[in-house]
């Protein structure tokens, strides 16, 4: 039988192959003690929904330049940041986060909650998007699934099923593998995993730090998961 994998591995991979990207904190600054600031958290966790990274990087620069607190973006005309969100597209995403940065201001005095529970209350937050500035400003052990980590997950285990109904099953692997040491950075790296290595058309198997305990690899059939419903 396939050993499980442990997050330990993954972290000593995170070490040398973390992307850089303007909001992050890397795994070495990290471990000095440098936090996150869950607020450039949280924002480039939005726009990073249905957006690529490298797409992200210049709105991340000009939105935090011009709105550098949450406070900032909250006393921001309506007008202002729909203009300067032009071209990310899915614009009820920028509608939400002026939402969700009023709510902050107006019921938090401008500060971020720190924790799953009361994240997910705030207005236009879900499950994902509580559970990544959880784990990556605060370091709780929340579990974070987004689609790169959909992908990892039904290759590990050689889940059949297809999305969007194996979403809660591969929620439960997540959550089997998420440690309580480093969880931030346990995150981030099953996303590089997933963006970088176990890419859903031509993955670098061999160079995957967890290619020994994938299953779907030693079926041979990686590319076939995740399956998808057709809709
Ligand atoms: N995609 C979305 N959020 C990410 C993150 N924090 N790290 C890597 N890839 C991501």
């Amino acid at each position: 039988a396939i050993p499980v994998p442990k997050s330990e591995t993954l972290l000593d991979w995170y070490d040398g192959h973390a992307r850089k990207m303007p909001w992050r904190v890397g795994p070495a600054e990290r471990k000095a003690g440098v936090r996150p600031d869950p607020y450039r958290i949280w924002m480039s966790e939005v726009m990073l929904q249905q957006t690529t990274v490298a797409a992200v990087k210049d709105y991340f620069l000009k939105f935090t330049g011009k709105w550098p607190t949450v406070s900032d973006l909250a006393a921001a005309e309506d007008a202002d940041v729909m203009a300067n969100w032009a071209g990310l597209g899915y614009y009820a995403r920028a509608r939400n986060l002026l939402k969700c940065a009023r709510a902050v201001a107006a019921e938090h005095g401008g500060v971020f909650p720190q924790t799953y529970a009361e994240l997910l209350k705030l207005p236009g937050i879900g499950p994902y998007t509580a559970a990544a500035v959880a784990s990556i400003a605060f370091d709780e052990p929340a579990v974070v699934v987004d689609g790169n980590v959909e992908r990892v997950m039904s290759r590990i285990f050689n889940v059949q099923t297809p999305l969007p109904d194996a979403k809660p099953e591969l929620t439960e692997w997540a959550a089997t593998l998420t440690p309580t040491d480093r969880p931030g950075d346990y995150a981030q790296a099953v996303m590089d995993l997933g963006a970088t290595i176990c890419t859903p058309r031509n993955p670098a198997c061999g160079l995957c730090p967890w290619r020994d305990n994938c299953r779907a690899r030693l079926e041979g059939t990686p590319t076939d998961l995740p399956r998808k419903k057709p809709k």
